[in-house]
């Protein structure tokens, strides 16, 4: 039989999830492709540590040049994370002839016009669908099962970490320092969580979503980012009793003329799908002009999922070489000369409705000073809540939902209130989706 031969480059959680699938479902991969997938090397810079899985010792490297000048290596796997070195490795392996396959969706959000363009010049494969939504197979989606569609918006609960922290603070009434220490402990959470808590995770993952889905670079820049460590127990019990569930959304929307891409905390109505999408699960809807809307739900990290779908992205690399195909698809969707730059619509230039939260002091005439002022900048109010807080701390809750209203005015009119001395704290916004 013959042999697609490949190499590994970081041993981490998704490395060995790759090195356990290849070996607990290599004869069944084989009778899929009609070749065996064969992992000859392997680079970490620790290769001492047990990682609870037999590797022959001959395979191990701590130096990743043995893999990205081996000769008979056929496709690279990148699985190191960050920008550097991977960067550096990835360009290295394409400069080489080798194919690529990598979960970094940091690097991709912010190299991707690198990476690509050498992979074009050197005429090799690039798979990267472990980088956004783990075993989920959005970005195959997007290339190839709508390739036909007109996509309009992509809007997902795109980070695991975050999700669980929601979710659990919902259902089980506890804080969010509680719930992240407790997602630290159990592994899901990172030691430094901020990428995923403060919607950096998600801006990679949408930039990279969206590169593909409207043939556009993306600068990382032009995302407006506002993560979860804000949300109070309180905002999600107000939610809860409007109606609505909060998650940590990535969006991103196309007019024809001016994408709309943002993350933030959101607003979403119980009954709609992705306020049903809990835990560390991940979900991404597609709404284009021939399907309408489109879901596709779920594990968007862990060792096996992820490590899946790293797999498939080799197997799929592995059938264009055993064919003798190049080129078959372009990396990024779309052919190199018909990818454009799409303005992107500031924050501020959006419409919606808002979940407004106050903590201000409970006093008469506290309520008409603050809906004066959103008055004052056109923003008119759906309902009010007053809740006293549960941790009995100063001031009392004041929750409104407007109207549509312009995020300018929002924000014009935050700026005001948040001034007043009835103001115990910074208000809270959180934008609705419907
Ligand atoms: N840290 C990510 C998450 C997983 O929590 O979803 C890898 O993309």
């Amino acid at each position: 039989m013959k042999s697609v031969k490949v190499g590994l480059i970081g041993l981490g959680t998704i490395g060995v999830g790759v090195v356990k699938i290849l070996q607990k479902n290599g004869t069944c991969i084989s009778a899929r492709l009609g070749a065996s997938v064969e992992l000859t090397k392997i680079a970490d810079l620790d290769i001492t540590t047990d990682r609870g899985i037999e590797i022959d010792r001959k395979l191990l490297t701590t130096n990743a040049d043995e893999v990205l000048t081996d000769p008979d290596i056929d496709i690279v796997i990148e699985l190191i994370g960050g920008y550097e070195p991977a960067r550096t490795f990835i360009l290295k392996a394409i400069a080489q002839g080798k194919h690529v396959v990598t979960a970094n969706k940091a690097l991709l959000a912010m190299h991707a016009d690198e990476i690509f363009t050498a992979t074009e010049k050197h005429q090799v494969s690039i798979g990267f669908e472990a980088s956004v939504g783990g075993a989920i197979p959005i970005i195959r989606s997007i290339r190839e099962a709508f390739v036909a569609n007109r996509i309009e918006s992509i809007e997902g609960i795109v980070n695991g970490t975050a999700n669980y922290i929601l979710s659990k603070m919902s259902d089980e009434n506890l804080n969010f320092d509680v719930v992240l220490k407790e997602a630290q402990a159990k592994g899901f959470a990172e030691a430094d969580p901020t990428f995923d808590i403060e919607g950096i995770d998600s801006a990679h993952k949408i930039a990279v979503l969206s590169r593909l889905a409207y043939g556009t670079p993306i600068n990382i820049d032009d995302i407006y980012v506002q993560g979860i460590s804000r949300i109070s127990l309180e905002d999600i019990a107000c939610a809860h009793d409007l109606g609505y569930r909060i998650k940590l959304l990535a969006v991103s929307k196309f007019d024809g003329e001016v994408l709309d891409i943002r993350v933030h905390p959101a607003m979403i109505p119980k009954t709609k799908p992705l306020a049903n999408v809990n835990g560390v699960l991940n979900a991404i809807m597609i709404r284009d002009d021939l399907m309408g809307e489109n879901i596709l739900v779920g594990h968007g990290a862990g060792a096996l999922p992820t490590g899946s779908a790293v797999v498939a992205d080799v197997v799929e690399i592995a059938r264009n070489i055993l064919c003798g195909a190049k080129n078959r698809m372009p990396a990024q969707s779309f052919q190199k000369s018909q990818v454009k730059k799409i303005p992107v619509r500031d924050i501020s230039e959006i419409e919606g409705d808002y979940f407004l939260r106050f903590l201000v002091v409970d006093k008469p005439g506290v309520l008409s000073k603050i809906t004066g002022i959103l008055g004052d900048h056109q923003i008119g109010i759906k309902s009010v809540i007053q809740r006293h807080r549960d941790d009995k701390g100063e001031g009392v809750l004041l929750v409104m939902m407007t109207h549509r209203a312009q995020e300018k005015n929002i924000q014009e009119a935050l700026g005001k209130i948040d001034s007043l001395d009835v103001i115990c704290e910074k208000t809270v916004l959180i934008r609705v989706e419907e």
